[in-house]
């Protein structure tokens, strides 16, 4: 069964090594590494989920797609339970569609192998992410966006090398996304007016310290569209 990726996956399959072991930690129907052994990227990959329903569902495409001697399935939270061989053999880590804070907690839960690749799609608290990764010693590679309809996405490249760096609100609302890039762009217009739309919705409060932060808040919408004419 030839799997087709959405818009979102596929920016995530391109950041995968090509020829890498490749594992997909919260796989759900496992698309993506069946995608990545289909088209010749992976010639081997593990998957895993926390709950029963999505590796079920893992199980059956995998066996739809007959690659069951190709990909390794596994019940396991985060990181936490897969075999240490699987982590030792990993050359790429996929983590996606989740929250930027539980993406983070995964990635602190065990250690993978120094150089492995990782890519990160985080559907929400993507600042969060970065933060903890460049707090973490992790070095953001790149980071590119897809649009796909009305949603926009940003897939984080990020590799250890163990130099730990504070960033700054700004820099953890920006991240690595170049607003040369069109979807990038359009990712970072869209964070200046959620940061608005909050912002507004935070004057009519009366509290003062709730006008401070309204305040703070459209100061780094401005900022980011300062940065967005100065690359862009
Ligand atoms: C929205 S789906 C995303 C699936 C796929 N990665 C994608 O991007 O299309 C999130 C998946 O992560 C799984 N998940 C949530 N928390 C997890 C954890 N701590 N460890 C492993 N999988 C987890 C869920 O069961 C679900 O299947």
């Amino acid at each position: 069964m030839p799997i087709k990726l959405d818009k979102r996956l596929s920016l995530c399959a391109e950041e995968v090594t090509r020829g890498g072991f490749i594992l997909d930690v919260g796989t759900d129907h496992a698309y993506l590494p069946c995608f990545l052994i289909e088209s010749g990227v992976c010639a081997r990959a593990a998957a895993s989920d926390i709950a029963d329903g999505p590796l079920c569902a893992a199980h059956r495409t995998v066996e739809q797609c007959g690659l069951e001697s190709k990909i390794a399935l596994y019940k396991s939270d985060g990181l936490l339970d897969l075999p240490e061989e699987v982590l030792q053999s990993v050359t790429d880590a996929v983590v996606a569609g989740m929250g930027g804070e539980l993406i983070a907690k995964i990635i602190s839960g065990r250690k993978l192998p120094e150089g492995v690749n990782l890519i990160l799609q985080p559907n929400t608290r993507a600042s969060v992410l970065r933060r903890f990764l460049c707090a973490s010693g992790y070095e953001m590679l790149s980071e590119r966006a897809a649009v796909d309809g009305k949603f926009i996405y940003t897939v984080i490249n990020a590799r250890f090398t163990g130099k730990c760096r504070e960033l700054t609100e700004f820099e953890s609302a920006v991240g690595a996304l170049d607003p040369r890039d069109v979807a990038s762009r359009a990712y970072l217009e869209k964070e200046t007016s959620t940061l608005r739309a909050a912002a507004s919705g935070m004057v009519r409060a009366f509290s003062e310290e709730q006008r401070r932060e309204a305040e703070h808040m459209r100061a780094l919408a401005k900022e980011i569209d300062d940065y967005i004419c100065r690359r862009g």
